[in-house]
């Protein structure tokens, strides 16, 4: 589904991410760890064509047989339809002067042109609930700031479905969130990914997390892997000291 072959990032010459491989599989789901700094956010912005103007990359990000580092418009094509994102800061992803069902509504006319203006006050309604925001009426008329972060990220995974996508890259979706939210977003994140047998790659710190939700990891450190694996295997006998002292340190 996706390979990442051998990718290094610089920042004014200098190497920050160090030259790292991975292979996603059709419908598996992925994490990448690593504690702070450590390359996590940059790799998934390499992915999606987001790393700022002043970052150089080598190597191969390979999806659907495209080496997207070298076919820029192609991966600008991607972003949004089959790559979706879901970033860290819920509240601050949206756009404050717009209403939910104005989000909504745009992103429906990108991708559904064929449906009428009654039938996606329908498919908003749908969505809303698909999302377990119930009260939905009210939600579509809100503006982000009179929602929770916890009903801004079901919102944006909302949005970030409507293309049909193929594969999620999710970076640490639940951290901005409360403890006690945070696993009902998850779960949320999980069914759509396992209903629409989509591909998720979650990038977090969290390994609790990680045992939960995900069945292959990639252990980074310092712009490297030091190990990769079925997470099973890894958190049951880790190979690397690294890992050791991140499965400890939980
Ligand atoms: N815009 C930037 N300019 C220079 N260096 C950057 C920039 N963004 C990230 N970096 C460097 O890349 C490293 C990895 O960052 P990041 O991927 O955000 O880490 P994390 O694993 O916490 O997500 C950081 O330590 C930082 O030094
Ligand atoms: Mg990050």
């Amino acid at each position: 589904m996706l390979e990442v072959n051998n990718l290094k990032i610089f920042f004014a010459g200098q190497e920050t991410l160090k030259g790292i491989s991975f292979k996603i599989l059709k419908g598996s789901t992925y994490a990448l760890v690593g504690e702070s700094g450590s390359g996590k956010s940059i790799t998934c912005a390499a992915i999606l064509g987001l790393l700022p103007s002043n970052a150089k990359t080598e190597g191969e990000i390979v999806f659907d047989s495209v080496n997207l580092l070298s076919e820029p418009a192609k991966q600008r094509f991607y972003r949004g339809r089959k790559l979706a994102y879901i970033p860290q800061n819920p509240t601050a992803s949206l756009n404050p002067i717009k209403t939910v069902y104005a989000h909504l509504a745009e992103t429906i006319k990108a991708h559904k042109p064929e449906l009428a203006q009654s039938q996606i006050a329908d498919y908003c309604k749908e969505i809303l609930l698909s999302l377990q925001l119930k009260n939905w009426e009210k939600v579509l008329k809100s503006y982000p700031f009179e929602l929770s972060g916890g009903m801004c990220q079901r919102i944006l995974i909302g949005l970030a479905l409507i293309p049909d996508p193929e594969i999620i890259l999710a970076d640490e979706p639940t951290t901005a969130l409360d403890v006690t939210i945070q696993a009902e977003i998850m779960s949320l994140l999980l069914e759509k990914t396992k209903a629409q047998n989509l591909t998720l790659l979650l990038i977090t710190h969290d390994l609790a997390l990680v045992a939960q939700s995900c069945e292959y990891i990639s252990v980074l450190r310092e712009g490297q892997i030091c190990e990769t694996g079925k997470v099973k295997e890894i958190f049951a006998d880790p190979k690397h000291e690294y890992t050791n002292c991140l499965l400890q340190a939980f």
